[in-house]
This record gives C-alpha cells, structure tokens and sequence, in this order.
C-alpha cells in the first residue's frame, strides 16, 4: 500500500524547546508508522541568522540527536541534514523564479523578522517561504506536521506549488496542508506573559526539552504571573492564560480543571500553581531527556543515520528534479 507523504523539519538555530516538541516533534513520532515521513535539520534555512561555522554544525546535532531521542525511528522514517541534499537548493531556484516580491513582502514571519532585525534584511529572508515550498514539494507532500505559526507558509508552498503546474501545464506537485493530531494547529504559549514560546524571545522564555529540572523549576518560577483575581470567574489576563495553556499541554485533566476552580474562586497561589506546572513538565519531558545524553555522545551512529537519511532523500529529490528539469525543459544536447 502506498503510504501518504509526510515533510516537515526544524531550524537548526540550537536545541529544542516545548514549542517544537509539541507544535511539531511529537506528531512526527505519532506519524511515524502510517505515513512515508521525510524530516529533516533545515540548516540552510537557519543562515538567514548567520551563525558561525562551529555553532551551525553544533545546532544540527543537537535537532538529530533530540529527533532520535524523542523516539523518531530512522529505520522507519527518512531522517536527514538539508544541506545533505542539494537538489534542494535546485528547486528552490526554480520556484523562486515564479515568487513575487508582492506576495513574498506580505508574509507575516517575514514582517516579523524585519521589525525584529532592521539591519538584516537578506534576500534569504525574504525566499524563507520559498526555501520551504522547494523542502516541501521536493518529496510531493500531502501532509506537513508543524505548529500554527507555519500555517503561512503552507497557503504559499501551495501557491508556489500550484503556479509551477499551471506554467507547465502538468498536475505534477499536489496540495500540501498543515497537519495535527490535535483539533486545532499548536501554538505554545512561552514564559513572559507575551506571546508563544520560542528561542528568539529570551532564553528564559523557552523550556528546552534538555534543560535540567533545576533550571525548569526555575524558569517556571520567574514566569510572569499578577497580583491574582480581583473578581470571581475573572477573564484570565494573557500572562495567567499563558501557563494554563502550557498546563493543559504538559498536566492531566484533573490538575488543570484544580487549578481553574481555584482562579475562578480567588484562591489560586501562584507558587502552587507555577511548582505543580514546572514538575508536570520535568515528568512529561524526563524519557526524552535522559536520552539525549546517551545519543549525543555516540556520533559514529549520528554519522551513519544521516549519511542514510540523506541517501534515501537523495533517491526521492533526484527523481524529482529529473522530473521538473524535463517539465520546464531544462535537458542537456
Ligand atoms: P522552526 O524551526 O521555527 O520551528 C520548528 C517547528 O516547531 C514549531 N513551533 C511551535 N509550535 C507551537 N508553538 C510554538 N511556540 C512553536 N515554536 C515552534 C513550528 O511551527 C515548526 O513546526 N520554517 C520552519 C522549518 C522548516 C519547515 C520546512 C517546516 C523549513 N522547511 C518544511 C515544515 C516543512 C521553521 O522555521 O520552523
């Protein structure tokens, strides 16, 4: 039986945080056996930032070495470096060649970035989309795992995806959508009070999935809170709302639904509320922390998983870029 496709991948911008672990990560691992899954380290993507050599390097064994121990199976999944496959960057050229500056100017991470970094406004940011849509389509994608702020940029991979069909006049990539197992796509709330947990926000924003329970006690125990309700079943403020989001992620039923009366009854503490959050979160994250030490000293088998991730992507990406160099007529005399 043919299994649907599945692509998704992760910035190599460092290690990973409860945001890409339950927005992305945790669906790979759900997919892993019903679906034909490629993920893969998206370290080109992650020089738009212009890491130094050594720290690029060390952030893509840190995204293998957290896909293997969060439990992604390379014998079953296609798990590879992006740069590992260079008809990537081949799509990519050609898809660029039907962007529009428009519509690529219009994307909502792209705005993101140019209000947060004024001085480094590449052309590489502005094509991320594009990137993306090459990673996607290479392998013909139906379904992308990935949390709610890549919703975007799945409307523009179609679009781009769409536009090469109609130029060439053939149905050769089909529609990819966001994909989750939850009801809705994920975003995970981070710990200022503002907004969702991600690496860029502050260090003592995220909860990374190797952080020790020390330091998870700790960051939970500075996360913003206020001066508690004023009024019985009082509209929670973003801050408050935040970690209980986090707590219906990490916490069972039970203790969410404790914790809910308590606000609604004035009577909530904090301090209660912020340790009962921090240990469900050491509990949730502890299988896959312990690993993480294991795996990230033994590089003779990170080595062997990649160089066989990356042949079995090649095998899928050189099929394709045959194919697109055939439909846009790119053949040698
Ligand atoms: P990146 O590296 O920013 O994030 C990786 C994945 O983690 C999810 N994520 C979150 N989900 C919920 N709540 C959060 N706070 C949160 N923070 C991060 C992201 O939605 C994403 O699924 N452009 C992508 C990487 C990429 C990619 C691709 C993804 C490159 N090519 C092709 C899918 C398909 C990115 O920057 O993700």
């Amino acid at each position: 039986m043919n299994k649907e496709i599945v692509v998704s991948g992760i910035r190599s911008t460092g290690k990973l945080h409860l945001g890409n672990y339950y927005g992305a990560v945790k669906n790979f691992v759900q997919m892993q056996n019903d679906f034909n899954c490629f993920f893969f380290i998206a370290d080109l993507h992650s020089l738009t930032t212009h890491p130094t050599p050594g720290d690029l390097h060390g952030h893509v064994k840190h995204v293998l070495v957290e896909y293997l121990a969060a439990g992604i199976d390379p014998e079953n999944t296609t798990i590879y470096v992006q740069s590992d496959v260079p008809e990537v960057a081949e799509l990519y050229l050609y898809l660029n060649m039907n962007a529009y500056m428009g519509e690529l100017e219009r994307s909502t991470s792209f705005k993101d970035k140019v209000r947060a970094n004024p001085d480094n406004v590449n052309a590489g940011l502005l094509t991320y989309p594009v990137l993306m849509a090459a990673d996607i389509l290479m392998h013909k994608a139906i379904k992308v795992p990935v949390g709610k702020d890549q919703e975007q940029h799945l409307e523009m991979a179609r679009t781009f995806g769409n536009r090469f069909n109609r130029l060439y006049n053939a149905d050769y990539f089909p529609e990819p959508y966001a994909f989750s197992f939850t009801e809705n796509l994920v975003k995970v709330p981070g710990l200022d009070g503002k907004g969702k947990m991600g690496k860029s926000e502050g260090e003592s924003n995220a909860v990374y999935l190797s952080d020790s329970p020390e330091v998870i006690r700790k960051k939970v125990s500075r996360a913003v809170t206020d001066g508690g309700p004023t009024s019985e079943f009082q509209e929670k403020p973003e801050a408050i709302q935040n970690l209980f989001d986090l707590m219906k992620i990490v916490s069972t039923p039970d203790t969410l639904e404790h914790f809910n009366d308590l606000y609604n009854k004035m009577a909530i503490r904090y301090g209660d509320f912020k340790k009962q959050l921090a240990e469900d979160m050491i509990l949730a994250t502890a299988p896959i922390r312990d690993r993480i030490q294991e795996i990230s000293a033994d590089d003779a088998y990170l080595r062997q998983v990649a160089k066989h991730g990356a042949l079995k992507a090649r095998e899928s990406a050189q099929k394709t870029i045959r194919e697109v160099r055939e439909l846009i007529g790119i053949k040698s005399f």
